[in-house]
């Protein structure tokens, strides 16, 4: 385990299971079709990798990526830096996100891509923290709900690291407002 980790939350072998179940449900719930991930950088890497490996249909890859998160706290302000390449007009479109915490990231996002006419759009999320949503979205798929902590790894950054790490785990207090250089 990482030294700034007070504990890992969900293991390696527990997301690989957790995964591969999604994909599965995916691959059922879309059958005959071509799907759209569309994954929200750059918490979503390491989970849409492994999840679009579990889906046996035809699938398109595209992301965006958004502000709203500075440190351990949204601003609530959410702004495109990134837009998608191609059109999703008619198409079936999963949104793949890292976690849903207040919601607002995901409120936005539906709205926004809603204008573009997709056929059909969902969200599938690797981790749900309902304890502090502020926006009530639907979750098509979730991977795994956890409890009010702060986590990292697995995509999931604080300051820009820990993404690396592959499982998720609770940042340590000491290592919260540590530095966040290439140092
Ligand atoms: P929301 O708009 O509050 O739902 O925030 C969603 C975004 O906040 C996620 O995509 C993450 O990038 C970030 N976030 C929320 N909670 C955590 C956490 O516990 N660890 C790391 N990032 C988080
Ligand atoms: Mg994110």
């Amino acid at each position: 385990m990482h030294k700034d980790l007070q504990e890992i939350l969900i293991s390696q072998a527990q997301l690989d299971e957790g995964v591969k179940k999604l994909g599965e449900r995916i691959s059922r719930d879309y059958a005959g079709r071509t799907v759209t991930l569309v994954g929200v950088l750059k918490g979503c890497v390491l989970f849409l990798a492994d999840l679009a490996k579990n889906v046996s249909l035809d699938t398109r890859l595209d992301f965006m990526m958004l502000s709203s998160y500075s440190g351990q706290h949204s601003t609530g302000v959410v702004r495109i830096l990134l837009d998608l390449k191609e059109s999703i007009e008619d198409c079936d479109v999963i949104i793949v996100e890292d976690i849903v915490d207040s919601g607002l990231t995901m409120e936005y996002m539906l709205q926004n891509l809603k204008t573009r006419r997709p056929r059909s759009l969902e969200i599938c999320t690797l981790l749900d923290k309902p304890s502090r949503r502020k926006a009530q979205v639907p979750i098509k798929y979730t991977g795994f709900q956890i409890p009010d902590k702060f986590v990292v790894g697995y995509g999931l950054d604080y300051n820009g690291i820990y993404r690396n790490l592959p499982y998720i785990g609770v940042l340590k207090e000491s290592a919260v407002e540590g530095n966040n250089t290439c140092r």
